[in-house]
């Protein structure tokens, strides 16, 4: 990997799904042993949508500890909370003024999310300068981040250049870091669309459900007609077998979906053994995190974890503020 170090964000709001889990958390959770790495919970973007502040304060202390529970070490990662650095603010009103107007009425997720709002506010439409300055503000110049992002991630890049070339050299273009397996896991009713918490319980399967209810999930999960050698596999399969992929890189149990493979084109397999198989793989890798996250609650030691965290950025962050008011000739003390 060619970064020195990478930086990513994730909303407060929403269970841990394994969508998430395979798709990001499990990368930086490999990642944070090469190469130093910043993990923020970004609650200032959570609230360009409405929502409640208790359950807004309770969903970060609950991300981080999920976060952690699956592996993010607080000792090797700089794990935080967006608002406990407040530069995160400063910075981003600094970059909104060598942001395009144009470039952010191109944002797709704005024209997406604003259309399912009755309110949309300012925030929602200035959400990727945010974004950028979360990036910039620890001169970060990897992002581990889905495809959803690419689009952001490439207005942090102009931005950065903008600032650049307006200001002096000072930050570096963030590139993104796509994990080996772009694991993209579908919904289990739905498998045409992507495992999202947004659309309904039946699509997702979160990493702190109930054992019961997970079972009850995959045994659920859309397949096909099935039993014809040689016929093509179906999306919902398809998915079935992508979930039992790359739980097995965890576990170890590589031969399992060689011998449900071969099933499968000699038209032998009973789908209800895959979803078996699944659980159980599946299962071996939520169990423990799941115990984990008990653990830390018990001790109720994550918030000391984040308060840590925070300084730890902190002090990046404010060298790189008092940089940016600098060359800006912002302020009275010049130095
Ligand atoms: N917009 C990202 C998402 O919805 C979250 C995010 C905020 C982020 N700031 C970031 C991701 C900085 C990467 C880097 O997933």
């Amino acid at each position: 990997m060619m970064v020195t170090r990478v930086f990513s964000g994730i909303q407060p709001t929403g269970t841990l799904h394994i969508g998430n889990y395979f798709g990001a958390v499990r990368n930086w959770a490999t990642m944070q042993d090469d190469v130093e790495s910043i993990i923020c919970i970004v609650d200032y973007h959570a609230i360009t949508i409405d929502i409640d502040p208790k359950t807004l304060r309770h969903a970060s202390l609950a991300m981080a500890t999920d976060l952690i529970a699956c592996g993010i070490d607080p000792e090797k990662t700089i794990l935080f909370v967006q608002s406990d650095v407040p530069a995160h603010t400063e910075l981003s009103w600094i970059l909104g003024c060598v942001t395009s107007f144009g470039d952010l009425s191109r944002m797709t997720q704005f024209k997406d999310k604003s259309e399912k709002q009755a309110f949309v506010s300012a925030g929602l439409f200035t959400y990727p300068v945010l974004q950028a300055a979360d990036i910039l503000l620890y001169l970060a110049d990897g992002v581990p981040v889905g495809e959803d992002q690419v689009q952001h991630l490439e207005l942090s890049r102009r931005i950065a250049r903008r600032f650049n070339s307006r200001f002096g050299e000072l930050f570096p273009e963030p590139k993104p870091v796509v994990g080996e397996k772009g694991a993209r896991i579908m919904s289990l009713s739905d498998p045409g669309a992507k495992m999202s918490k947004s659309t309904g319980e039946s699509h997702y399967v979160g990493v702190m459900e109930p054992e019961a209810s997970i079972r009850k999930k995959v045994r659920s999960a859309v397949t096909d007609m099935g039993l014809e050698a040689g016929h093509e596999m179906s999306p919902g399969v398809a998915n079935l077998f992508e979930v039992l992929e790359l739980s097995v890189e965890s576990t170890g149990e590589t031969g399992l979906v060689e011998e449900l493979r071969a099933d499968f084109e000699n038209g032998t397999l009973m789908y209800s053994k895959l979803k078996d198989a699944v659980f159980e793989q599946l299962m071996a890798i939520i169990r423990p995190i799941q115990e984990h996250r008990a653990q830390l609650e018990a001790s109720g030691e994550v918030l000391d974890m984040l308060h840590s965290g925070a300084q730890r950025a902190q002090a990046i962050a404010s060298e790189t503020i008092a940089r940016a008011r600098s060359m800006v000739g912002l302020g009275t003390r010049a130095d």
